[in-house]
């Protein structure tokens, strides 16, 4: 075989390594002229046939020109490799962005947390201030201090979860209106929310539930002042749905006037109770020693009761029985 052949082959492995497309395709080329029988593996043997006088010279630039093949070979291999993997990694790339799977049925808060954290809100805009009060309550806080002494026809109204005689679940958050007299001296302007407990379970009662205490002790408070206050409340509340708000004359041991407010929602036919208010007793402040020149109203917000009104829930209890289907 003359060297020009193994020349010509070398060009054509050359160009057969620059036009591989991929590494499956450079492993071909690999075989086809460097396998066991590959096109330029034997005419190299070769090379030893030839005279004394060519074998060097000739040798050298075909060994030399085989090792810059092989270098291309490599060089070409690693771009392709490259290829692949970027290719690869541009197929599997994940965009971090995106929403998990299964975030649509991701938590959210409940309903009742919603409407107090709506509730404290439009208070601490009208001024109010918040404070904390246990749930473990006392007879003098829970009762007592409220004109309601034991044997009191009004604590019947109440079917409070008592530990002994003296300690209960509060079964009303009213009795922040003793603890926050107890502790300031007015001018006060305060609200509190939380659990309260009562033994009663129907549609629009149940064990446990929540209210938003609000109290007003100030030299000049009316009740229109009570009046005013509730009604923003309310349709700040309630904003952009259609509803009736009224008031009607009631009985609280603890104020005097006293009113509850109804809530009418969309037109129904049913009026929902949702607050109970009022001026507070005389002798409740009087007790507590507090300057006669100070007057105050207070009023006790439902949560449950303004939360089913205000997503057209009929059923106070489904609040808490866990079944998540109420709430798709
Ligand atoms: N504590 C009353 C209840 O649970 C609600 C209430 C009525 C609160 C009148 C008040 C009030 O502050 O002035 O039924």
């Amino acid at each position: 075989m003359h060297y020009y052949i193994i020349i010509k082959l070398v060009e054509e492995a050359n160009f057969a390594i620059k036009t591989a497309k991929n590494i499956n395709q450079l492993n071909e080329v690999r075989t086809r002229y460097f396998g066991k029988k590959g096109k330029l593996t034997l005419p190299l043997k070769q090379i030893i046939k030839l005279n004394p006088f060519d074998k060097p010279i000739i040798g050298e630039a075909i060994n030399k020109t085989k090792k810059t093949l092989y270098k291309r070979l490599k060089v070409h291999n690693a771009k392709l490799y490259k290829e692949t993997i970027n290719n690869k990694i541009a197929k599997e790339k994940i965009d971090v962005t995106l929403p998990g799977k299964g975030s649509e049925n991701i938590g959210n808060f409940h309903p009742i947390t919603r409407s107090l954290k709506r509730i404290k809100n439009i208070f601490k805009n009208l001024g109010f201030t918040s404070i904390y009060g246990p749930e473990i309550e006392d007879e003098f806080h829970n009762f007592e201090a409220l004109n309601m002494p034991r044997k009191h026809p009004a604590r019947a109204m109440h079917d409070t979860f008592y530990f002994n005689e003296n300690y209960m679940l509060r079964s009303h958050t009213s009795s922040i209106m003793i603890r926050s007299i107890e502790k300031q001296n007015p001018p006060l302007k305060i609200f509190s929310s939380g659990k309260v407990y009562r033994c009663d379970s129907d549609l629009n009662h149940s064990p446990m539930f929540h209210q938003v205490e609000g109290l007003l002790v100030d030299e000049v408070v009316s009740f229109s002042d009570l009046k005013g206050a509730i009604e923003i409340f309310i349709k700040v509340f309630f904003e952009g749905q259609k509803i009736e708000v009224r008031f009607r004359p009631s009985y609280f041991p603890f104020t005097e006037p006293s009113a509850e407010i109804d809530v009418r929602i969309n037109y129904s036919r049913d009026w929902l109770e949702v607050i109970g208010c009022g001026m507070i007793q005389h002798n409740i402040l009087k007790r507590l020693n507090i300057n006669p020149k100070f007057k105050g109203f207070a009023f006790g917000i439902g949560a449950e009761r303004l939360t089913m009104l205000r997503y057209g829930i009929k059923d106070l209890r489904t609040l808490f029985n866990n079944d998540l289907r109420t709430w798709r």
